[in-house]
């Protein structure tokens, strides 16, 4: 609901409320964001107070009460006497470098708003939209905020537009998504990061004054840190607490910085990371920013999960779930990397599809000279050799034996030693006169460029033309560097790290358009794309590129605080593990893999009988309960990084007849304790059958618990599945 009251602009969701308000000198003010509270003005929480070094606007005459320096402000100025983050900056033709919006007008719109060219939330008819309309006099540029109010999930989200509205060319430094000021001293700030093959951990710590900033400046949003931050207070946890949850949707440079201010006070801005950003607007055009989305609870982190997790199910995948059914898939990169040919693929799969695998996957190796990855990349045709007959000749034998096809491709990027690169060097990115910068021995295209797009999509196309496949794994194996593009003036370089992100999103529409019956599988080095901006396009990622059962634990567990399950890609791959050297049971392996989108990833010619039947029980297992595992609530029962005999996490179907809980147990010691799971978000009115026996009333399962058996050898693991009498 969106209340306008002049000036006085209020925003309810279900549970949450969030309001601003402009002042006498057009300032737009923040007044809260948080749990639902009654209407009324709640401007009298800001203070006019007369403080050193803070200095007052023009406008204010001899009053040394006003300074935009000690109030929380909406979207943040620069250079006008604020010092904490900015949001915006303005450089005009006489070289200076400020923004100074002020109110202007506004407008409610039924629906959503929708950004061409860019992810976001899709709209429905209860949605509404409110558009503040700021100016900024002296650069005659307008600033449209935008705020999507989708009232059932209790998520606002946020866009800005940047308006050109005068005679000259205004250039763009800086345009956040987002800027949230916080009166409030008591928050911690947990951020999700890591590195390859360990990503997304949860950082929390309370904020000290100054700035923490974390964010990406390698082009994608990388495996070091996430869009996704956490603002809660020092005593919030998984069931009690209030908590915020910001997320960019944008794959590119992004930084998500925190400061806490002078007197304590706290804002959040997020968007695209200023760094090596510069967008010229000529008279008459403008800019909009990446979507951000923002959620509160004030029940703890779990209440906050489950609000972004449906949201994003239901307003922002493309429905996955219809594509493939049967969609446990095996995947033959671990079993044979660039060494294998049609009749090695047709052994992995024929014997997966008798275990109840119904997607065979083939991975990075079948196109050009991809015999290493050193070579091939950018020629996207089958390669004989390997493959005779081609696709046309390898998908029917698949589908004959029931299963769907899917295929790995990697478009943005080129190896020096292919056709594409010989016949094109200048498509990569390079800066003239400075040597190349590789990644695993390949450059990136320059995707700003939309002949290079047509070109690698148009043989991309022909591929996906060729035969009937179901799945594709779009990959992406390096961050970027020597970032120059050939086809823009020198005025113009500072656009594009943001225009190879609108190349590359423009290129997943196309595909999702032309192949709506595909289900696009994000994925870059595992997780090092892991944002809400990708899953627009591609609705599950490759968690990780680590397939060890006891890290994953972690990498599962940081992801989803705010990715749901159906996101996650998670496989079964064969032991000892090829990140870790570890080895962990297969039914451990096939626990932790089902807590996501489940499959395997390794030579199951090779398996025993016995890891058969076990493999054909889990396929069996996962189909029976992929709707309870994907859609249901997700608890996280505990917390892997802690020193914990287990890691466990549930889920809870939404009418809460349905309970699934999975328990991992860490290392073995002699004589262990006695360990109870207690379960959350049942009924406790309900009685429930534990693995189908005996009834046992919700309350019980919740306070008094399930004894856990002893665990004998270690990592061993167990699934207790719950349904309503
Ligand atoms: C990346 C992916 C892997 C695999 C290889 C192929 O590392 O994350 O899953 O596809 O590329 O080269």
């Amino acid at each position: 609901m969106i209340l306008c009251d002049n000036g006085l602009f209020t925003l309810h969701t279900k549970h949450t409320t969030y309001q601003m308000k402009a002042n006498e000198y057009g300032v737009l003010l923040h007044t809260y964001y948080g749990p639902r509270v009654h209407d009324g003005d709640l401007s009298y929480l800001i203070r006019y107070i007369d403080r050193s070094f803070a200095p007052n606007p023009e406008e204010a005459g001899g009053s040394r009460l006003f300074s935009l320096d000690v109030m929380p402000q909406e979207y943040s100025s620069c250079g006008m006497g604020d010092y904490r983050l900015p949001s915006l900056e303005l450089e005009l033709p006489n070289g200076s470098r400020s923004a100074s919006p002020r109110y202007k007008s506004f407008r409610v719109e039924r629906g959503k708003y929708a950004l061409e060219g860019l992810p976001a939330f899709r709209g429905a008819a209860e949605d509404e939209t409110l558009v503040i309309i700021l100016e900024d006099a002296a650069a005659q540029t307008d600033i449209e905020l935008y705020y999507g109010v989708l009232e059932d999930y209790d998520v606002i989200t946020r866009a800005v537009k940047v308006i050109n509205r005068g005679s000259e060319t205004v250039k763009l430094r800086q345009a956040a998504s987002l800027c949230l000021d916080f009166q409030r001293e008591d928050l911690d700030l947990i951020t999700f990061d890591g590195k390859h093959v360990l990503e997304r951990c949860p950082n929390r710590a309370p904020l000290v004054p100054g700035v923490r900033s974390v964010g990406s400046v390698r082009g994608t949003s990388s495996h070091q840190h996430n869009p996704f931050v956490i603002l809660c207070r020092h005593d919030t946890s998984e069931d009690h607490g209030l908590c915020f949850g910001a997320m960019l949707l944008y794959s590119g440079n992004f930084e998500a910085a925190v400061e806490r201010a002078q007197f304590d006070d706290v804002r959040l801005v997020l968007g695209i990371h200023p760094h090596h950003f510069c967008w010229p607007l000529a008279p008459g055009e403008s800019f909009t920013t990446p979507e951000a989305a923002l959620c509160c609870s004030k029940q703890g982190f779990s209440v906050l999960s489950h609000r972004l997790h449906r949201c994003i199910r239901e307003r922002l995948l493309q429905n996955p779930w219809e594509k493939l059914p049967n969609r446990v898939l095996v995947n033959n990169w671990e079993a044979t990397e660039f060494t294998f040919d049609a009749e090695r693929l047709m052994q992995i799969a024929g014997s997966a599809a008798p275990m109840g695998i119904g997607l065979f996957v083939m991975d990075d190796g079948w196109f050009g000279a991809r015999n290493s990855d050193t070579a091939g990349l950018g020629d996207w045709t089958v390669n004989s050799d390997k493959l005779p007959g081609g696709l046309e000749s390898l998908v029917p034998r698949i589908k004959a034996l029931g299963m769907d096809f899917g295929i790995w491709i990697e478009p943005e990027m080129v190896n020096e030693d292919s056709a594409l690169y010989r016949a094109h060097p200048d498509w990569a990115f390079q800066i003239p006169g400075r040597p190349k910068v590789r990644g695993r021995q390949q450059l990136v295209l320059d995707f700003s460029r939309r002949e290079v797009r047509d070109y690698i999509y148009q043989a991309l196309k022909a591929v996906l033309s060729s035969a009937d496949i179901s799945y594709v794994k779009w990959d992406m194996n390096r961050s970027l560097a020597t970032v120059w593009s050939a086809a823009l003036p020198p005025e113009q370089q500072g656009e594009v790290y943001h225009r190879y992100v609108l190349g590359l999103y423009d290129m997943l529409d196309q595909m999702r358009r032309d192949f709506p019956q595909v289900l696009i599988e994000g994925c870059s080095g595992g997780g090092g794309r892991f944002d809400a901006g990708m899953l627009y396009y591609t609705p599950q990622i490759w968690c990780s590129d680590n397939t060890d059962a006891i890290d994953r634990l972690r990498i599962q567990y940081g992801t989803s605080f705010c990715y749901p399950v159906c996101t996650m890609g998670a496989h079964v791959s064969a032991v000892p593990n090829a990140q870790t050297g570890r080895s962990v049971p297969i039914e451990t392996r096939g626990v932790v893999a089902m807590n996501g989108t489940f499959g395997y990833e390794m030579d199951l010619d090779q398996t025993t009988e016995e890891e058969k039947e076990i493999i054909r029980r889990q396929t069996a297992f996962f189909k029976e309960h992929c709707g309870l595992i994907q859609q249901g609530d997700y608890y996280r029962l505990s917390d892997p990084f802690q020193d914990a005999p287990y890691t466990a996490w549930e889920q809870v179907s939404q009418d809460r007849r349905e309970a699934l809980a999975s328990v991992v147990f860490g290392m073995t010691h002699g004589a262990p304790p006695f360990l109870s799971l207690r379960f959350k978000g049942l009924d406790p009115e309900l009685c429930y059958r534990v693995n189908g026996e005996g009834c046992f009333p919700g309350d019980v399962l919740m306070e008094a618990g399930w004894p856990l058996p002893l665990p004998w050898g270690d990592y061993q693991a167990l699934q207790i599945y719950l349904s309503a009498i």
